[in-house]
């Protein structure tokens, strides 16, 4: 190596070493946790509120508090959850009609209006619910006693709710 090519040399790893440091504070740039960035409540001196969130306007309720837990009936929660989980096989009445069925589900639940159904107490559907039988699976995994409790009055009392197609 001669004499004048060896501070190119120095040169060259120098414009290497920016070029790769550069690289590396580009990709910090790209990780999100390192990125810049304003925090919730961090300090923010350009907001009245001198922070970097909002406060709720003074005497206001914010809207996803605002909304107190609707408190249902045992029949309201029973006719849902009987939407929710067995009408697409039992149908909206109970008449082994629905929807699952009219596409392929292979086995033909009875109607609950069925003889041997209508005279079985209504712990018989809540077992059922929660057990599952033959080639009905259990539903104890969404649904409590409770729930599984309501939804066999509703079944009984062939109170499926109103506005029903
Ligand atoms: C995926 C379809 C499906 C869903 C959803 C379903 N069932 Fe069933 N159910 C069946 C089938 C099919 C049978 C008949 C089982 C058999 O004979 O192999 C049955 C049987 C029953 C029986 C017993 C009927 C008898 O002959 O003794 C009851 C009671 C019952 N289901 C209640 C429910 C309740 C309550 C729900 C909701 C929590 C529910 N089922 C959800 C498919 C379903």
């Amino acid at each position: 190596m001669t004499r004048k090519q060896y501070p190119s040399v120095l040169v060259m790893l120098g414009i290497a070493a920016t070029i790769l440091s550069g690289g590396c504070a580009q990709y910090d740039q790209m990780v999100m946790r390192r990125q810049a960035k304003v925090k919730v409540f961090e300090e923010d001196p350009f907001s009245s509120e001198k922070s970097s969130a909002r406060l709720p306007v003074p005497g206001t309720v914010p809207q996803s508090y605002s909304s107190a837990p609707e408190i249902l009936s045992k029949r309201k929660i029973g006719q849902n959850r009987y939407r929710t989980f067995c009408s697409p096989c039992h149908g909206l009445r109970g008449r082994g009609d629905g929807l699952v069925l009219k596409h392929g589900y292979d086995v033909v639940p009875l109607s609950f209006e069925h003889q041997r159904l209508k005279t079985a107490p209504s712990t018989y559907f809540r077992d059922v619910a929660l057990n599952g039988i033959k080639s009905m699976f259990s539903y104890s995994d969404v649904l409590s006693r409770a729930e599984a409790d309501a939804i066999a009055e509703v079944i009984k009392a062939n109170d499926y709710g109103e506005n029903l197609p």
